[in-house]
């Protein structure tokens, strides 16, 4: 089969943002222009396909904000984009402004209609990982992670020096509404005694004898990082929990929330961001199409949509000894 040529590009943000999709998007109407491609931003991800509110990008769109959290061209989950008769108005939407390609940066769910999208109409897609969470198989990293990671370790330190003045055992909670990795890599690099995280049962009574034995040797702080999607429920529900079982422990809890996904992008979520970025028009302009860019071993990889969506990445034992190995 021979491809069509890609002509004219659309690029949109979708899902929850994540630092570094700015210098996504830079990216990709950057190497959209210089390839001679007319470029288009699709505003608040589906719902801007969904009702037309599309615009054409110069250079100078991108100008000033691969430094900046958020998106420029916002997101939202459109839930008209979940049925058949709204992916078509998006469709019709997108041949009236001439586009033939799309490149969509969010997380799985944003892959999964992707996905839907590209197997009904003749518009290839090319997904970008941009998600904090970083529970998509077929990258290392995700946009968005590491400045996460970096925004949780830098608060996560200042609540261990007022912890530390008190003896307290402290309880934090990062986001991941079903991965623990923000938990498990700012726990191990703030030396957290316990790493809760949804990927593994924890058991109760193991980490409370723990706590209860450290009372006893006279170790007062203890750092506990849980994931927001934790079994038992958040900072909120550990607390419950370790209060009941240890009725002297000076608890308090610190729920980390939002500030996590905003905030100037780490070196390294621009880096990857707009090395995805520049991949993702070579992939459309060479005919690898409906595939998510990511990077493997320093290499680009391309996964198909469908697999992005559904492998969740396995968190590696190695990282789980090394966390119960330095928290010994
Ligand atoms: O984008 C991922 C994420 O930040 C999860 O970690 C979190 O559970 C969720 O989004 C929160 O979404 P919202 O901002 O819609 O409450």
């Amino acid at each position: 089969m021979i491809k069509k040529k890609i002509t004219k590009v659309g690029v949109l943000t979708s899902g929850g943002d994540a630092p570094g999709m700015n210098a996504a998007i830079r990216a990709v109407v950057r190497t959209g222009l210089y390839y001679g491609l007319d470029m288009y931003g699709i505003m608040r991800g589906y719902s801007g396909m969904y009702e037309n509110d599309i615009f054409q990008m110069d250079s100078r769109s991108v100008a000033n904000i691969i430094q900046r959290g958020g998106t420029i061209l916002k997101t939202a989950r459109c839930k008209e984009f979940y049925q058949p008769e709204g992916r078509k108005i998006a469709y019709e939407n997108l041949k009236k402004n001439g586009i033939d390609g799309l490149v969509i940066i969010g997380g799985d769910g944003s892959f999964n209609g992707a996905q839907k999208f590209s197997n009904e109409f003749d518009i290839p897609c090319i997904g970008l990982p941009g998600t904090i969470d970083k529970d998509i198989a077929g990258t290392d990293f995700t946009i968005g992670f590491d400045t996460a990671v970096n925004t949780a370790i830098r608060a996560i330190d200042k609540i261990r020096d007022t912890m530390d003045a008190h003896d307290r055992l402290f309880i934090v909670e990062v986001m991941g509404r079903d991965a623990g990795y923000i938990a498990l890599h700012s726990g191990i690099g703030t030396g957290a005694e316990h790493i809760l995280i949804p990927e593994r049962r924890t058991n109760l009574d193991e980490l409370v004898n723990s706590l209860s034995e450290k009372e006893k040797r006279k170790k007062l702080v203890n750092l506990v990082v849980v994931t927001e999607g934790d079994e038992y429920g958040g900072a909120e529900g550990v607390s419950k929990l370790v209060k009941e079982k240890i009725p002297n422990a000076d608890v308090r809890i610190a729920i980390l929330g939002h500030i996590q996904r905003g905030g100037a992008p780490t070196a390294m979520d621009r880096y990857i961001a707009s090395r995805m970025g520049y991949h993702a028009i070579e992939c459309l302009m060479e005919g690898t199409h409906n595939v998510m860019v990511g990077i493997v071993d320093n290499k680009m990889k391309y996964t198909p949509l469908n697999k992005a969506v559904k492998a969740k990445q396995q968190v590696s034992e190695e990282w789980l000894k090394i966390a119960k190995v330095l928290a010994s």
